[in-house]
Formats: structure tokens, C-alpha cells, sequence
């Protein structure tokens, strides 16, 4: 027994949650069990709760930036837990990965520039290129059978064709991968990062599931590979998908290269943003100093979510496929063997499992047949949810 208890159950209904709140506003009944958004049903970290209390009984909320102390906490952490070596300087503070990725994409390609994603990929990215009217260029990740199942691996000669063929100026790298949980091997982040290199596109990496990564897999920060690396990226990080922070708004992005930076920082401030959250600093800034223990057990208990779903589905859904994660909390289920339509699967799902997951499909065509769902849950519940899965796969 851990100094942590992941097994209690909180009640996060009431709390304005997405996660459990707003069914009903949604299309769903409110009976489902809850599976889908990236966050987690487990308490942060005491000192994380400790050092926002005390800095909310201070009782002055007035504009503050981060000094010294803070950005020595996260280049710290960067170089010990990532082994990317960073300066102060190099630091741009945002609300959100996502509103980092999009100041990137105004910032740095004009009206009618190509972006790549490799879908399967989280939706935003989609969204951040489609609502910045950029044209959006996908190459898709290959599906590679292995032992059964499948595994994604990157295209090369298609991800080479399609920067050449339509002229492609940034590339949002998703790092670990979500939904297809893939930790890109340092061999993958090179031959993507040449090919950038090679036509001059900028690499947006999206890292913020870096440190959930499963045993016998090692995450790289795609600008810690080499210098002509980092000269060419911008990387989103974040404490608040690790500490389960999301509704504290903080994020910590690397912008090595003076005029990429200045860019950026230009296209933020030109879209009103200024100094950040106070309290998702002083979250950051425990997270990094005293959440280690808590985030190792977190991984265990992960681990232990992971094993479970792996046993019950080959003991029970023998037609569904667990797409082995090598990293993040998100579990990408195959049934396509059940050759459903991607209605059908969501109607069996919704109001036959009762379960709200995240359909494939919203993550690309290539998704239709796939579900993802979220173990950053207590066991039971987890538990639960795949015994209803069970009674509706039955065959
Ligand atoms: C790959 C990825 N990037 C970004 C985010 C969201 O980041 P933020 O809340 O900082 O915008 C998520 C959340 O699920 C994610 O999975």
C-alpha cells in the first residue's frame, strides 16, 4: 500500500466539471459512466492543495508574472525528468497547450498555409488549423500488424510527400501520441525532424502526456535531440495533465529560436493575453518541487488500470483489440470486428453500455471503429465500466 489512495472515490458531480456535468447539456441521459475528457478522478498532490490554499489566504489576486524561483522549478524539472536542458529565455507562458498551438499556427504560417497532423490525433488540432483557415493536411499513421493486433507507425515516404507536395509550413507533432498512446522512439523523432528540417517546416510538439509513459518505453523532447532541433520548434508543456490541473490554465512553452519566440510572444499579446493565472504558477511550481512520489504511484496505479483492461478484454472481449499504449492514460480499443457503422457503435456504447467514452471517429476517419477510454479513474469504476462493455459484447 502506496502513501496515496488512487482506489477512493471523490465525488466530482456539482463541481462544474466537464467530465460529469454537463451530460444532459450533450445529448446524453446523465446515467452513463464517464470515460472520455483527458482529466483525472484522483486528488492532486497535498502540497499542490497546500500551496494554493495558502496563497489564496492571502486574499490580493492582483496581476503577477513569474520571477526566478518559478522558471528555476521548471528547468529543473525539464532537465531532470526530460533531460532537455533550458533557459529562462526561452520560456513563453500560455493559458493551454491548445492556445499555444494556435498562437503558433497565426504566428508563424499566414492564410492558406498547409499545416500536418497525423491522424488519428487529438481533435483540437484539427479545429486549431480548420478555425485559423489554414489548410490542413493529414498523414495518417500506419497501421502495422503485430502479435495479433496493431500497432501505429509513422509513414515516412508519406509524411515526405505530402510536406513536399503542398508546400507544408508547421507540423503539429503529437508526442506522446493520444489517442494511439505511441512514446516516438528517438530513431522516429529523427527521421521526422530531418524531413523538417530538409523543407524548412516549423515543428509544434505537443508533450504535454511526457511523463506517463509505461515501462520499457523512454519519452525524447523531440528539441532535445539536436541543436538544428531545437532551433526549429515550439514545445507545449504543462503540469496540468500530469497533476491533474487542467482547470488552472498553465502552460510552459520552449521557444529556443529568438524569432520564432518573438513571434509567438507578438501574436499572444496581439490577441489580449498577458500575465498568467496566479494560481496555476503556484501550482506548477509545487507540482515540480514535491510531486515526484505522487506522480510514481500515480504511474503504478495506471500500470495496474492497464493490466486489468488488458486481462478483461482477453478474457472477455475477445473481439475487441487493445491497442498496447506505451504511454499516456488513454486506452484506444479496436471493434471493428464488429463491423458497426459508427452510429451503431455509438448507440451501443451510449444508451446500451451506458458508458460516455470518446468515439474514434472524432479523432479522423481513421478512428471509426475505435473508442477511447480514460483509466485515470479508480479501479471499481473502471471496473464497472468494462462489466457493462462485457454484458453488451457478450457474443
Ligand atoms: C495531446 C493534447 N494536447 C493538449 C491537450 C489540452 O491541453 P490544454 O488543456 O493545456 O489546452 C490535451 C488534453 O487532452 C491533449 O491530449
Amino acid at each position: 500500500m502506496g502513501k496515496y489512495n488512487f482506489d477512493r472515490w471523490i465525488e466530482r458531480a456539482g463541481t462544474n466539471c466537464v467530465k460529469y456535468d454537463f451530460a444532459k447539456e450533450w445529448g446524453y441521459s446523465g446515467e452513463e459512466l464517464s470515460l472520455w475528457v483527458a482529466d483525472m478522478d484522483f486528488e492532486t498532490v497535498p502540497e499542490i492543495t497546500d500551496a494554493l490554499v495558502e496563497r489564496a489566504k492571502h486574499g490580493i489576486y492582483g496581476y503577477s508574472m513569474p520571477k526566478e524561483n518559478y522558471w528555476d522549478t521548471v528547468i529543473s524539472f525539464m532537465e531532470k525528468e526530460h533531460n532537455y536542458k533550458t533557459k529562462k529565455e526561452w520560456y513563453v507562458n500560455t493559458p493551454g497547450v491548445v492556445f499555444a498551438i494556435a498562437m503558433a499556427i497565426r504566428a508563424l504560417t499566414k492564410d492558406g498555409d498547409s499545416v500536418l497532423i497525423q491522424r488519428p490525433v487529438y481533435h483540437p488540432f484539427t479545429k486549431m488549423v480548420e478555425k485559423n483557415n489554414r489548410r490542413l493536411i493529414n498523414s495518417p499513421l500506419k497501421e502495422v500488424k503485430s502479435q495479433g493486433s496493431i500497432h501505429y507507425e509513422i509513414d515516412l515516404a508519406d509524411f515526405e510527400e505530402k510536406i513536399r507536395l503542398h508546400n507544408v509550413k508547421l507540423f503539429i507533432l503529437c508526442n506522446p501520441h493520444n489517442p494511439v498512446g505511441r512514446v516516438w522512439t528517438k530513431d522516429e523523432l529523427i527521421a521526422m525532424g530531418d524531413i523538417c528540417r530538409k523543407y524548412g517546416v516549423v515543428v509544434v510538439s505537443d508533450e504535454i502526456h511526457f511523463d506517463f509513459i509505461y515501462p520499457g518505453f523512454v519519452h525524447t523532447c523531440f528539441a532535445s535531440i539536436s541543436k538544428e532541433f531545437s532551433d526549429m520548434t515550439i514545445t507545449c508543456t504543462s503540469p496540468t495533465k500530469t497533476f491533474n490541473l487542467a482547470g488552472l490554465q498553465v502552460s510552459n512553452v520552449i521557444i529556443e529560436n529568438n524569432e520564432l519566440r518573438e513571434k509567438v510572444n507578438e501574436e499572444i499579446k496581439s490577441n489580449g493575453y498577458d500575465e498568467p493565472n496566479i494560481f496555476g504558477m503556484v501550482a506548477c511550481k509545487a507540482a515540480y518541487e514535491f510531486g515526484k512520489p505522487w506522480l510514481e504511484e500515480l504511474n503504478e496505479y495506471l500500470l495496474g488500470n492497464l493490466n486489468f483492461v488488458r486481462e478483461f478484454v482477453k478474457e472477455h472481449l475477445p473481439k475487441v483489440s487493445l491497442i498496447e499504449p506505451e504511454g499516456t492514460y488513454l486506452l484506444w480499443l479496436d471493434f471493428r470486428a464488429y463491423q458497426l457503422s459508427k452510429e451503431e457503435l455509438e448507440e451501443k456504447i451510449v444508451k446500451e453500455a451506458k458508458l460516455w467514452l470518446n468515439s474514434g471517429s472524432m479523432f479522423g476517419e481513421e478512428g471509426e471503429g475505435f473508442e477511447r477510454i480514460n483509466i485515470a479513474t479508480p479501479r471499481a469504476y473502471l471496473e464497472k465500466a468494462m462489466n457493462q462493455l462485457k454484458l453488451l459484447f457478450l457474443n
